[in-house]
């Protein structure tokens, strides 16, 4: 079962510095979070896996970092300019502003009016001024989604790196949404992160490759530790669309506050580029927006079959990092009674996200030998590349495991006078003692061989 309540989520990663509430000394910016020492390693090595996945694994993809601030030319021929936005109504009463369907009852939900005004668009985008001047000309959009960043680069990826259809570019990055109501922790924010990929395709083929990557991500999130039975697909109603796409499906995870979206997968046909292409109808593109006049480029590739230029479809999985990590943390968090008859929490997360890989722990932290020992353990494991490795000399060693249990550390490794003497018995000289979070049990293993048995742990656990 995935974690009880969002309160126990909440309450973990503040105290074990996963994530905190933004600017919370002034007392919080509402929907904004800044993720703490364990949320920066979590977040990184989720994102990690991602690019490895996209990038690394696959030779048909390309990576991409765009830029944040927008030109408004870019996200008026995008369409978001004109349509994304979401229907707002204000209590006249208490002056609060709502979702409208968020609206239960017709009522307010902060004061119980009734006096609510007509429903009306608000736009989600941020604007912000550039340069000196603030006419209110001025202005680029932080980007509501990585996505036209990629559609902007189109050309510049296709012509220093020459892919061939089907062919996609990856980004992860920074997005921004005023959301009129954010709300269940990192669930829905006004600052978020995406992990984005626009899979061109040829028309006709674009059925095929949607169902393809549908089942991908499926997989892939499998892969990052989440039950199949805590994920289900959802095909968006022709309604429900968003204004580019022709059909999407939506990756629905069982978060503590329900079953909610946790990425979508949209088949987008050739509305971007057709939209950011100068005289798209010269194309053969359907006027779905108007001519645009401030493009300078024609967004096409050439045709795998007749090399003329055409202007691909595209299919886009869009995962949300911020939801990512509310899902892994969900699935993961355990509370286990113990056969003692005391209680533990432990965060069983997938090895390869956990933030902290190993904890290395002297025994005595007032014998030289065994402190340099473990130092000497420490800088050793780094050396694989497996990601942080942490020198724990904060508590005793019951404590420190319990830590570890909780910020979901899969192995720690303890150093003691064995490691550095004789031995109770001459086999046990020269070991240290490996703690395995999930199953508590633990090996000795001699600190020659410690590097070797790590590195073997983590390549299984893949
Ligand atoms: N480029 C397509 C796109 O942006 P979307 O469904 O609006 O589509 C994709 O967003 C993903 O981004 C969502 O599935 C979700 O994981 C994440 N996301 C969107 N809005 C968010 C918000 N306000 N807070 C956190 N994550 C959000």
């Amino acid at each position: 079962m995935p974690a009880k309540t969002m309160e126990s989520l909440v309450n973990l990663c503040k105290r074990r510095g996963f994530i905190f509430q933004g600017s919370d000394i002034y007392g919080g910016l509402q929907g904004v979070y800044d993720y703490g020492p364990l949320g920066v390693e979590l977040k990184n090595n989720l994102k990690a896996a991602w690019w490895r996945a996209m990038v690394y694994e696959r030779d048909d993809i390309e990576g991409l970092d765009a830029a944040i601030l927008t030109h408004k030319s870019v996200l008026k021929h995008s369409g978001h300019e004109a349509t994304f936005s979401d229907p707002m109504v204000d209590c006249r009463k208490c002056k609060s502003r709502w979702r409208a369907d968020q609206i239960k009852d017709g009522k307010c939900e902060k004061c119980g009016s009734s006096d609510l005004t007509e429903p009306r668009p608000f736009n989600l985008m941020f604007k912000t001024n550039v340069g000196p001047v603030t006419d209110g000309d001025h202005f680029a959009y932080l980007r509501p989604e990585t996505a036209q960043g990629i559609f902007c680069n189109f050309k510049n990826v296709l012509d220093s790196t020459s892919p061939k259809i089907p062919f996609g570019i990856a980004q992860i990055g920074k997005s921004f949404r005023n959301e009129i109501t954010p709300k269940n922790f990192i669930f829905r924010v006004r600052e978020f992160e995406q992990m984005e990929l626009e899979f061109f395709v040829q028309p006709g083929t674009d059925d095929e490759w949607h169902s393809k990557w549908v089942a991908a991500r499926v997989n892939w999130w499998k892969a990052q530790g989440l039950e199949s039975d805590n994920l289900q697909q959802y095909a968006q109603k022709k309604e429900e669309l968003a204004h580019y796409a022709k059909a999407t499906v939506d990756i629905l995870y069982r978060f503590p506050h329900g079953m909610e979206e946790l990425e979508g997968v949209s088949d987008r046909t050739d509305f971007d580029l057709g939209s950011h292409s100068k005289d798209p109808q010269e194309l053969g593109l359907k006027a779905k927006v108007e001519e645009n006049k401030d493009s300078v480029v024609k967004l096409t590739a050439p045709d795998p079959v007749t090399q003329k230029p055409l202007v691909p479809y595209v299919i886009e999985p869009s995962a949300g990092v911020d939801r990512g990590v509310l899902a892994v943390l969900t699935e993961a968090y355990t509370e286990e009674k113990l056969e003692n008859g005391t209680e533990r929490i432990v965060l069983k997360l997938k090895p390869h996200l956990s933030p902290i890989k190993v904890a290395v722990i002297p025994l005595a932290r007032n014998k030289p030998e065994i402190v340099a020992k473990a130092k000497e353990i420490k800088d050793a494991l780094l050396k694989l590349g497996i990601g942080r490795i942490y020198y724990e000399s904060s508590g005793n060693i019951g404590k420190s495991y319990r830590r570890h249990d909780e910020v979901g550390t899969p192995l720690c490794v303890t150093v003691d006078f064995d490691t550095i003497g004789k031995g109770e018995t001459p086999d046990q000289a020269g070991t240290v003692t490996i703690r395995d979070r999930d199953t508590m049990k633990q090996v000795r293993v001699h600190a020659d061989k410690l590097a070797e048995h790590i590195a073997g742990f983590f390549r299984d656990a893949r």
